[in-house]
């Protein structure tokens, strides 16, 4: 397995641009299966989990190639309605499969996603929202399996706005019979890309973005071009690097709407931010100033910036109290920051940062995507060298890392361990 090693203390400087976002494409890919025209897809990042998607996608019947900088996809016909073991047990995400699935094919057969490393993570919203459109759920030998003549339109509360839960059921809900409402929705950008994608093959939705999204279905999609939106949480990972190595560096790709709360908690912290044509500055002070973070869902600030705002804060001066609402357990990465000399100490969902003055670097391991970006920006920081193992966690979600920090001035490399 490989494995990322860094010499840090080098500042970066240059410009970076971001990728499509994972978090975009992979329902996108997902709805894929909702139409039966010919689909082109661009700027799709390459990463393992978009990887895993387009395997489940083939084994559903999906003819995909790669032509240029577009991924075409065409689902002429649905071969079976499985999701195997072997592929969600790799990718949690998968479970994007089972509401286009049902609404397409009546019927969805999906093995059950378990806990991950950050947390429980269920999945009874996505069930519970089929049901309520008149679908037969049942769940045996770790598999849920779904059932409907044809799903009908439907009111649905969630009762915590989830991401891929809200994705699933506004898919699912493009071809059912009659208008669907799904109330406390989550309101990320994500969510807009897919409604976006989806109303562009002639879906009918409006609302996406808000917390009422709702969803008039039709007898059919048609196949389109779409390019994906930029991954917003690779552009503020890159910002954290920028600031944390007192760095200026230019994030082309993204706006800064994306990333407001990311920004503003930046901004707090000492660094410079402004938004230029291309994209967003950030400059780090010699030492950025301790800031408070809480997460929560869009547009608050987002988990799957938690980590990554620990290692800079463990370098700040003063006290941090970051605080996770979203995730019950995603703190891996404190143990690994520790061994650096991160001073952080974890009570209940939050983490009591005290900034320290310098890193020193050290083997570390990857506990979870994001945590792999925490270890890796607290390395481009830290005294020495830092080598941070399990780095499959990083390439399931950040496309050509190392590649974009060595254009950044960082001494990064990988090798095979
Ligand atoms: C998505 C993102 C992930 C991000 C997360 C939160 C994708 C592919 N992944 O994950 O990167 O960290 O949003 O922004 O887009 N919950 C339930 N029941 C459910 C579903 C969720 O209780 O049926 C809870 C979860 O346990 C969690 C909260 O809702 O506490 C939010 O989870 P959710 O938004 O569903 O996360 P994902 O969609 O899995």
């Amino acid at each position: 397995m490989d494995k990322i090693v860094i010499n840090g203390g080098n500042r970066l400087q240059g410009d970076v641009t971001v990728s499509g976002a994972k978090n975009a494409a992979l329902p996108i890919l997902a709805s894929t299966l909702l139409g039966s025209g010919e689909y082109h897809l661009r700027r799709i990042p390459r990463l393992i989990d978009v990887a895993t998607i387009r395997r489940l996608l083939v084994q559903l019947g999906a003819k995909i190639v790669d032509d240029g900088d577009s991924v075409v996809i065409e689902m002429k016909r649905i071969a079976n309605c499985q999701a195997p073991y072997e592929l969600v047990k790799t990718m949690r995400a998968s479970i994007l499969v089972l509401g286009p699935l049902v609404a397409r094919m009546g019927e969805a057969h999906v093995s059950l996603p378990g806990g991950c490393a950050i947390g429980a993570r269920p999945i009874n919203l996505h069930l519970t929202g089929l049901e309520k459109m008149g679908a037969e759920v049942k769940i045996e030998h770790g598999y849920v399996w779904v059932k409907t003549k044809r799903l009908r339109g439907a009111s649905i509360h969630l009762d915590v706005p989830s991401v891929t839960g809200t994705e699933n059921l506004m898919m699912a809900a493009t071809l059912a019979d009659g208008t669907t409402r799904i109330e406390n929705a989550a309101c990320e950008p994500e969510v807009v890309d897919l409604a976006q994608f989806l109303k562009k093959g002639g879906a009918r939705i409006s609302g996406a973005g808000t917390d009422v999204v709702t969803i008039e279905g039709v007898q059919q999609l048609y196949g389109v071009d779409y390019e994906v939106m930029p991954d917003r949480i690779e552009a503020g990972t890159y910002l954290a690097a920028g600031a944390i190595t007192g760095g200026d560096v230019l994030v082309c790709g993204c706006p800064s709407s994306y990333l407001e709360a990311v920004l503003s908690k930046l901004r707090e912290a000492g660094a410079k931010l402004k938004e230029e044509a291309k994209g967003i500055r950030v400059c780090g002070p010699k030492r950025l100033q301790s800031v408070d973070v809480k997460t929560s869902p869009y547009p608050g600030f987002p988990t799957d910036m938690q980590a990554q705002i620990m290692a800079v804060m463990s370098l700040a001066d003063g006290l941090s109290v970051i605080t996770e609402t979203v995730f019950e357990g995603r703190f891996g990465h404190v143990a690994e920051l520790r061994r650096m000399g991160a001073d952080i100490r974890i009570q209940g969902n939050q983490a009591v940062v005290q900034g320290v003055s310098r890193l020193t670097g050290a083997p570390v391991m990857a506990s979870d995507l994001r945590a792999s970006a925490s270890l890796i920006i607290a390395g481009l920081a830290a005294e020495g060298t830092t080598e941070v193992s399990r780095v499959y966690h990083l390439d399931r979600g950040y496309e050509q890392i190392e590649d974009k920090l060595v254009r950044l001035g960082a001494m990064i490399s990988r090798r095979k361990e």
